[in-house]
């Protein structure tokens, strides 16, 4: 499973990628808004860090406007991935971009059905949001794990990006049930590298060593 980050934060993306761990990055307008940053200038900053796949979400609800803001967002750089959301219009507007070569990535997807008619339209990804599907007491690890043999008993190519990821258990899950990617933030992400026993080894080992060799 590839990791990506989920962020418009360049100080964080610039952080993960220097340890050499994404590939790449997915934003939504909450996220690119929090920043308070102009979408063009934030989308290009991160595609100079990340040479991965880079989502960026369109806000039209038309399938016109949609597909309009696509192939503006697909000129930003050749690694831009549009992110579309899961509606009639948004799933017109993705066979639309499927056929003019555009990359997509149909978002808000909480069902396998809906996973469904955005493979038959030619997504290259969906994102299941396994976070705000738990939220609501559903179980989110399942959905993903269903659309991952849906996809493969028909032979997809859609991958699937399980998002919304809130905890470890919702990260190492992910994993295990075969989603493609899980796109993850900043502070989950840092939390998945520590463990305590970690901590406390390096210690034990630091401290053996110190007292036969020294400092
Ligand atoms: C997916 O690509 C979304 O940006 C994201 O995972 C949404 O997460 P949230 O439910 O924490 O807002």
């Amino acid at each position: 499973m590839k990791l990506f980050i989920d962020t418009a934060n360049v100080e964080h993306i610039r952080e993960m990628a220097d340890l050499g761990i994404i590939s790449g990055v997915t934003t939504n307008p909450t996220l690119i808004a929090k920043e308070g940053r102009d979408f063009l200038e934030v989308i290009k900053e991160i595609a100079s860090i990340v040479d991965g796949p880079i989502s960026g979400e369109v806000i039209s609800l038309e399938a016109s406007g949609m597909v309009k803001e696509g192939i503006e967002i697909s000129k930003i750089h050749k690694n831009m991935i549009v992110k579309i959301p899961m509606t009639e219009q948004g799933i017109k507007a993705t066979k639309e971009l499927t056929r003019l070569g555009i990359k997509t990535n149909v978002t808000l997807v909480f069902s396998v059905n809906q996973a469904l008619l955005a493979a038959t339209a030619g997504a290259t990804y969906v994102s299941p949001f396994v976070g705000r599907l738990e939220d609501t007491l559903h179980d989110g690890i399942q959905v993903v794990s269903d659309i991952r043999n849906m996809f493969d008993t028909y032979g997809f190519d859609t991958e699937i990006i399980s998002a919304s990821i809130r905890t470890q258990k919702q990260l190492s899950d992910s994993a295990l049930v075969g989603a493609h990617v899980a796109t993850v933030p900043y502070a989950v992400l840092k939390k998945a590298f520590t463990h305590p026993l970690t901590k406390n080894g390096i210690e034990a080992f630091m401290k053996d060593w110190e007292e036969t060799f020294g400092k």
